[in-house]
């Protein structure tokens, strides 16, 4: 069969993945190519277990793979074979040399632009689809210029999909972004891409802007995200001090319209491969051009982020008598939210090291992160006594406390008396998400702590 249009996605990740197969699953006359460094990545995805859990993801996948949706770990007849290419690799956070702990990690990054331009033998649309710094496109393009037979376009489309959602947000966007060059090819090429999103994205959702303005876009977006989450979590911290209620705070305040009532939502702080990572770069990128209070402005979301991780730790020990040495605590959820195993940067990762720090003994349970609970514990050598069990009832079992850390639909409906009868007493639960009944936990025999919102407690 020949198909109306070839395109590839270098990068099968939580972005890549979703991404690309939504684009096979809306666009039946195209064949969508998706490869990878890490060959045993593209073997899960061809096979029944695939590497991202997103609800709905299997039901696309089946539909596509095979069909019009490929996976391949063949890099260079990958790149020989499409014409428009989605760049989809990861750019974490340089943890070496100059900009450790804050700049961007570019080397995936440039190490594809290269493959592009080592195999390419026709002219390409290459468009950045992951998060990269502003004016990463200009140094895409002045690696491509090398190849001077071939003619490459380079659009900045930032993908603004959830973790958990993705599938969702992938076929019904609020917006979804291309940046261009105003030169007569990169108004094709721009044309191009839309035409491709129009398939299933009405017009009016798809804008275009300066290719710059579209890069910075994505990090500005995160970062608004973030600093709201920020935002309510300290507040959250005077809540405590104050007997105020921060889910009344947050209801009042989200009832104004121009503010809105989303990402309100007090927590034990926010986790997840980007939000850090990309005001990180902000910051830098700030620093870079000696924007020094901008950078210190954004740097103070991060800052209350971890604040509020730690305050959690500081809660529970002096909740506890100020000492958890030799005491069982289960963690409830381990994944940075929920509907997703991912667990980058989840606030669950600290909160396990510093309760193992103070000694004490931890269960973690988690329906989706097992795996990946036990990879981020030994990566980051992080040592002690810990155990891992999914079911809720068995993993609370003779613990002193339970400290809800993913909101989890599952764990708001459990029978909390029964897993009460099990627990070593005096009983306390810590609720990181504010998703339970806590008067109903008080009233069963738990001392309970809420965020933001005055303590139960039973002494
Ligand atoms: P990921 O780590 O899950 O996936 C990246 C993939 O790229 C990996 O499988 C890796 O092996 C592959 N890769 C790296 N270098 C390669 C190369 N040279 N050739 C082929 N494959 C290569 O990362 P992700 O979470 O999918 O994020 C990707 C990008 O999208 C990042 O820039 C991120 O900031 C952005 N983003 C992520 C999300 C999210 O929810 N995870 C949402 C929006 C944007
Ligand atoms: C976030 C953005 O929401 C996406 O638009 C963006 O594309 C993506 O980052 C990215 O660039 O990677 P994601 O990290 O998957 O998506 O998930 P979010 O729903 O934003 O949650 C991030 C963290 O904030 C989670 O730990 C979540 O539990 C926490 N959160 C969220 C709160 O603590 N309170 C809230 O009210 C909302």
């Amino acid at each position: 069969m020949k198909f109306e249009k070839n395109i590839l996605g270098i990068g099968a990740g939580y972005v890549g993945g979703p991404s690309m197969a939504i684009i096979a699953y809306k666009c039946p006359t195209y064949k969508v190519t998706v490869v990878d460094i890490n060959p045993q990545r593209i073997a899960a995805w061809n096979s029944d277990d695939l590497p991202v859990y997103e609800p709905g993801l299997d039901a696309v996948i089946a539909a596509t793979r095979g069909k019009n949706l490929f996976f391949s770990a063949d890099i260079e007849a990958g790149i020989r074979e499409n014409d428009i290419i989605f760049v989809n690799v990861n750019t974490p956070i340089k943890m070496f040399g100059a900009g450790a702990g804050m700049a961007t990690d570019l080397q995936y990054w440039e190490k594809t632009a290269r493959q592009i331009l080592q195999y390419s033998r026709s002219s390409k649309i290459v468009i950045e689809k992951g998060t990269f710094p502003v004016k990463t496109a200009l140094a895409m393009e002045r690696i491509l210029s090398n190849n001077k037979t071939v003619h490459f376009d380079v659009l900045s489309n930032p993908e603004f999909l959830s973790e958990g959602t993705a599938l969702k947000d992938l076929e019904n966007p609020d917006r979804v972004l291309i940046g261009f060059r105003e030169t007569e090819s990169g108004i094709k090429a721009r044309d191009t891409l839309v035409e491709i999103y129009a398939n299933w994205v009405p017009r009016e959702r798809i804008i275009t802007s300066n290719i710059w303005s579209s890069e910075l876009s994505k990090l500005v977006s995160n970062a608004f995200l973030a600093q709201r989450i920020s935002s309510i979590n300290a507040i959250s911290a005077f809540c405590e001090k104050t007997d105020a209620d921060i889910t009344e705070v947050a209801r009042i305040v989200g009832m104004d319209s121009r503010l809105g009532n989303k990402f309100l939502n007090a927590s034990v702080g926010f986790g997840g491969s980007c939000f850090k990572k990309d005001i990180l770069s902000l910051v830098y990128l700030c620093r870079h051009y000696n924007l020094n209070e901008v950078a210190d402005y954004w740097e103070g979301v991060i800052k209350i982020n971890q604040y509020q991780q730690e305050r959690f730790i500081l809660n529970m020990l002096n909740a506890m008598f100020n000492t958890i040495t030799g005491k069982k605590i289960c963690l409830f959820g381990f994944a940075f939210k929920a509907n997703t195993g991912d667990t980058r940067e989840s606030p669950a990762i600290f909160v396990a090291r510093r309760l193992l720090e103070e000694q004490a003994e931890i269960v973690i349970s988690d329906p989706k992160a097992l795996k990946n609970a036990r990879n981020d514990l030994q990566l980051e050598g992080i040592a002690g006594k810990v155990s891992y069990i999914e079911d809720p009832y068995e993993a609370a079992q003779g613990c002193h406390a339970i400290a809800v850390l993913t909101e989890w639909d599952i764990y708001r409906d459990l029978d909390f008396q029964k897993i009460y009868g099990t627990m070593t007493k005096p009983t306390f639960i810590f609720d990181g998400r504010n998703i339970l009944d806590h008067e109903k936990l008080f009233k069963i025999g738990f001392n309970v702590y809420p965020i933001g919102k005055p303590a139960l407690v039973h002494f």
